[in-house]
């Protein structure tokens, strides 16, 4: 039997209710057996200024420890303005710094995201890749899980009932343990 993958996943909203946020808890009941999953929650990461990256306070202390513990990345979008949220990009300059101390330096990770238009993240996904890219990170191709509307396929209690959004995020971890599987053989 493999050892488990482990997978942290953090969401780039700070919002209770957050869609996103329950994207990652879905992908807590529906993650492979050779799998494990640790949720991260964003709130409290200050943010970035260079002047200070030498004396990161705790948050992002145990926030790069944990990024450099996993074997693999999960990360959950929401889309605002057409792009990702600060939170999310304030998060990811904070663990890429200080220069030559990039906690994310080929991790395997994925994306997924929701929202309440029509195109689930597209635009702001792509834009995440392209940091991703940046940071040396290894982006899973394929699934692409854009969820639109998603105040129609999450409850009020924060639970994703669409059982074809379900089944696109089961599909993400497989494919994700798939591919960091690999990365880790090469
Ligand atoms: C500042 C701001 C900008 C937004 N821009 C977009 C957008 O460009 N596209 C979109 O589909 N939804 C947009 N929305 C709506 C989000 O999809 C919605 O607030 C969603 O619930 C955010 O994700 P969360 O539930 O994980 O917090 C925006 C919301 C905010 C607050």
């Amino acid at each position: 039997m493999n050892t488990k993958i482990s997978i942290l996943c953090f969401a780039g909203s700070l919002r209770k209710g957050s869609y996103n946020k329950a994207l990652l808890r879905a992908a807590m009941e529906v993650i492979p057996a050779d799998a494990q999953l640790e949720i991260f929650d964003l709130e409290g990461i200050p943010l970035f200024n260079q002047d200070m990256e030498n004396q990161p306070p705790e948050k992002v202390k145990e926030f790069k420890a944990k990024i450099r513990a996993a074997d693999a990345i999960l990360i959950a979008t929401p889309e605002y303005n057409y792009s990702i949220p600060g939170v999310l990009k304030n998060a990811i300059d904070t663990a890429s710094r200080p220069y030559g101390d990039n906690a994310f330096d080929g991790k395997p990770v994925a994306i997924m995201g929701a929202s309440v238009g029509m195109l689930g993240t597209a635009r702001a996904q792509y834009h995440l890749r392209q940091s991703l890219v940046f940071l040396n990170l290894y982006p899973l191709n394929q699934p692409e899980v854009m969820v639109p509307l998603a105040q129609e396929k999450i409850d009020q209690n924060g639970r994703v009932t669409d059982q074809k959004t379900r089944e696109k995020i089961k599909e993400l971890l497989e494919a994700l343990v798939i591919w960091t599987r690999k990365l880790k053989k090469a």
